[in-house]
This record gives C-alpha cells, structure tokens and sequence, in this order.
C-alpha cells in the first residue's frame, strides 16, 4: 500500500481528501494532520469514521514530517509555501502556492513566490515529476471550458459562481447563513487570485468575475469565446474529452447542472452559439471541493505513482 498524509484534514479539502483515501484501493492514510483536532480520535471528525481503522489527528507540523509516500497539502498558500518536500515523495499542493510560474506575478498575487511545480490538470495540462500544484476550483472549471480551445478565441469573459464551501470551513462574515441564503453576491470582481492562473495556462490575459451562490457545493463557470465558432469548440472539446470517464462532453442542446455534479469529482462542458451574436459560449459545471480540489487531488496523486488515473475518484452521482 502507499502511505499518506493529510495536511489540513479536518477542513473541506481535507476532508474530502480523506473520503477519496478511504476509497481508494492503493492509498492507506497514515497521518492526518490537524491543528484543531490534534490528539483526537479520527470519528471527531465525523462519526462515520468510527468505523474506520483510522490514526489519530496529530498537530500539522507532525503530520509534515510523517514517513508517508504522498502529502496532500489541504491548507492555506502560506503554509503549503513552507512545507519542505521530502527527497522521494509525491507532494499534492491543493493551495494556490506553487501554480504560477511567474514570481513577479506569484508575487503580486500571494505575497509571496515559492517556486512553481508542475501545474496538473491531467485532461488539459499533465502533471509530470512527484511536485504537483492542484488548480484553483474555477480555474478547473475555466481551464476544462477554455484550455482546448484558447487558440479559437480572439477574447474570452469568465462568469463563474460557486457553493459557499469554496470559502472554506472557517467562519466569516460573508460566508454565514445570513449573507448566503436567499442572496447572490459578485465578489474579488476583477481582481480574484485564479484570473492570473487562469492567463498563465491559456496564454493571455482573461476577465473574470466570480459569485457567491447560496448552495453548499458546485460551481458554474460560463465562459463567452469571442471570435470561436462553436462548431471548431465543440470538435475540439470532444476530442479533449471524448475518452474522458471524468469530464463529459454534454449532448448539443443540454446545460450543465450543479446537480448532476455536487458531490462528484466529475465535470460537465457545454457549448452554445449565442443567436443574436454569434459568440460561442462553453459552459462548465464541477463541485468545487472535487474535481475543483479533492477529486483532481487524488488524480494527480495517481498519476504521479503510476496508478490508474481515476482510483478513489467518485465519478457518479446520484438521480434527483
Ligand atoms: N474550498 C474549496 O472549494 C477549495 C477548492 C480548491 C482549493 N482550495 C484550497 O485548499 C486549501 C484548503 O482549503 P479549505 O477550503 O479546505 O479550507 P478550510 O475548510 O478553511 O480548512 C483549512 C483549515 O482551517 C482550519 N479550520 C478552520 N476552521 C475550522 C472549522 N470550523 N472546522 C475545522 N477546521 C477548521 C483547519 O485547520 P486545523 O484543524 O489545523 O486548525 C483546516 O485544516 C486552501 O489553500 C484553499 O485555497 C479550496
């Protein structure tokens, strides 16, 4: 079996990343780091994992130095940014730390530039070497609507929304019940840390505008590629995906729907012709905390040890 460790365990990533762990067939968890639960037996998670036989929580740094041959990094930028990978192991950085290549830009972004690894969005971008930088959730959903056909567009607009969990576990002002539920908010309009991810991989600049929805998981990115035929899109976004078991191509005709996607580590693509404009619109749904974190987590993880790429995913969701 290989060993892993979860930095970050007890929040929305980490957790999901010990769900995905647990199902997996080659993975066994060997160290879940949490500051919080330090101590604690793994069930004070969550009951369910009672009836796993599970390690205790020990405190982050303990975590970081386990004998493990994977780390999943399910923390801030900060901390990922000061974890010192161990000479053999797969390291998976779920944070925005080490995806931009570019230091000024990293720089200007994080506030700090601890070095790129190789940016793993396996159906568009390969992770290659042990060092992989997981993609934001909206980069994710952009990057599979946009990344095959960046040469066809002349411009592109990105209008994304996202579940709360996007925010983390952590209490905020702009993430409790009574600024979510009912409500529908733009926020970091212009200015939110995946735009320049988002530049990097394509190759230019895009505008990109995120919102707040009032659901508990599931993002919709809805991407406006001016100057692409929706034909050219469409070929190309089959033949990107056409062999995927986890992004789907939609038949012409059918939206995405945060539905069919919450709770999976699958993604939907979509693509539209506007009637009145011609502007050619691909449309892609994820759960953020899946294919948008865990989920693509644990298929970069296997790809750098050999494994089949979709081990531990989970791909199906449930008829509603
Ligand atoms: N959420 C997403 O959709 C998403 C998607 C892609 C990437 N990411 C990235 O992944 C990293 C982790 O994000 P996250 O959303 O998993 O963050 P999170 O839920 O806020 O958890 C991060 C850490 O915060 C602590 N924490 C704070 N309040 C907590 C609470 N009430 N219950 C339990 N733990 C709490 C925990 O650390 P201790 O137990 O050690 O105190 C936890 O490990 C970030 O770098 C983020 O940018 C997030």
């Amino acid at each position: 079996m290989t060993s892993v460790a979860i930095l970050g365990c007890a929040g929305y990533t980490g957790q999901e990343t010990l769900d995905r762990v647990l199902a997996h067939p080659e993975l066994e968890p060997v160290a879940l780091g949490s500051n919080s639960l330090a101590g604690k037996p793994a069930w004070a998670l969550d009951p369910r994992l009672g009836a796993a036989d599970l390690p205790q929580f020990v405190p982050v740094a303990e975590a970081a130095s386990a004998e493990a041959d994977v780390f999943f990094l399910c923390v801030g930028h900060d901390e990922a940014a000061a974890f010192e990978p161990p000479a053999d192991s797969v390291v998976v950085d779920l944070s925005g730390a080490h995806r931009l290549r570019d230091a000024a830009v990293a720089e200007a972004w994080y506030g700090a530039a601890p070095g790129a690894w190789s940016y793993g969005l396996p159906e568009v971008y390969r992770p290659e070497g042990r060092l992989v930088a997981n993609p934001g959730c909206y980069a994710t959903a952009a990057l599979l609507a946009l990344g095959p056909i960046a040469d066809l567009a002349d411009d592109v607009l990105v209008d994304a929304k996202s579940g709360v969990s996007g925010a983390g576990k952590a209490l905020k002002a702009t993430s409790h019940a009574g600024a979510v539920l009912e409500n529908l908010t733009p926020y970091a309009v212009g200015a939110h840390r995946h735009a320049p991810e988002i530049a990097q991989q394509l190759g230019f600049a895009v505008c990109f505008v995120p919102h707040l929805l009032p659901v508990r998981r599931g993002l919709l990115a809805t991407c406006y590629a001016v100057g692409a035929s929706a034909a050219d899109a469409r070929e190309r976004l089959v033949d990107a995906y056409g062999d995927s078991h986890v992004v789907r191509v939609l038949p012409d005709g059918v939206a995405p729907e945060l539905a069919r996607v919450q709770g999976t580590d699958a993604a939907e693509v979509a693509v539209f012709e506007d009637r009145a404009t011609g502007t050619t619109i691909v449309m892609c749904a994820l759960d953020n905390l899946g294919k948008g974190a865990a989920g693509q987590g644990i298929q970069n993880a296997n790809l750098a040890l050999g494994l089949d790429e979709t081990a531990g995913l989970r791909l199906q969701g449930v008829l509603v």
